[in-house]
């Protein structure tokens, strides 16, 4: 049933299953449920990769929290293009929130760090960042990602809110791109 998936022109291999990939949801759940007892903080969800992450990581939580979402984007095909678009901003006030990222991957950082410079311009108490998966070889930046779920070699994944050129999102585990 968990086979090799066709997606444009490229060939996925299966690389997380879906149970692996709640039981790493459930341990940032948990972490942040203990983190943040007593406060609710407001979970900026980064659309449109962050969807499925997301869905499942408030769900996990059980302290009350609060949640936006913020759409931008840097990717064309597999490759960061570098350039930040946004298009959607968030709507909540920020100064004096506990504000966590809500991010699908980590790849080079530039999503992260264009945001961070955004948030932290508006005064929030503090800011962290949760992440499913990160691409540690080619991360570039010092900010440290207080909630990381999984570190993965740098190759290109679907699945799980995770696209390859609009495809592949609604698939329930996560694919690899097939080497030649
Ligand atoms: P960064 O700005 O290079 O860190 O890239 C972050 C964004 O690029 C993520 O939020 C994803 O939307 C997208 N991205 C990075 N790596 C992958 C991947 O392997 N598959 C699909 N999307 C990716
Ligand atoms: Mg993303």
């Amino acid at each position: 049933m968990n086979r090799d998936i066709q997606l444009h022109d490229l060939t996925f291999v299966p690389f997380i299953s879906t149970a692996e990939i709640q039981d790493t949801v459930s341990v940032l759940a948990k972490r942040i449920d203990e983190d943040y007892a007593g406060r609710n903080p407001l979970l900026l969800i980064v659309l449109n990769g962050a969807f499925i992450f997301a869905a499942d990581l408030v769900r996990k939580i059980s302290i009350p929290i609060r949640l936006d979402f913020i759409k931008v984007s840097s990717y064309k095909g597999t490759q960061s293009s570098g350039q930040m678009q946004e298009h959607l901003p968030w709507q909540s006030a920020l100064e004096g929130q506990d504000i966590i990222i809500v991010e699908d991957i980590v790849d080079t950082g530039n999503t992260l760090q264009y945001l961070l410079r955004k948030l932290r311009d508006q005064h929030p108490r503090s800011v962290e960042v949760a992440c499913l998966l990160k691409k540690p070889e080619v991360y570039t930046y010092s900010d440290e990602i207080r909630y990381e779920g999984m570190s993965i070699p740098n190759k290109f994944v679907v699945g799980y809110g995770l696209d390859y050129n609009g495809l592949g999102r609604d698939l329930d585990s996560i694919y690899q791109k097939k080497e030649e």
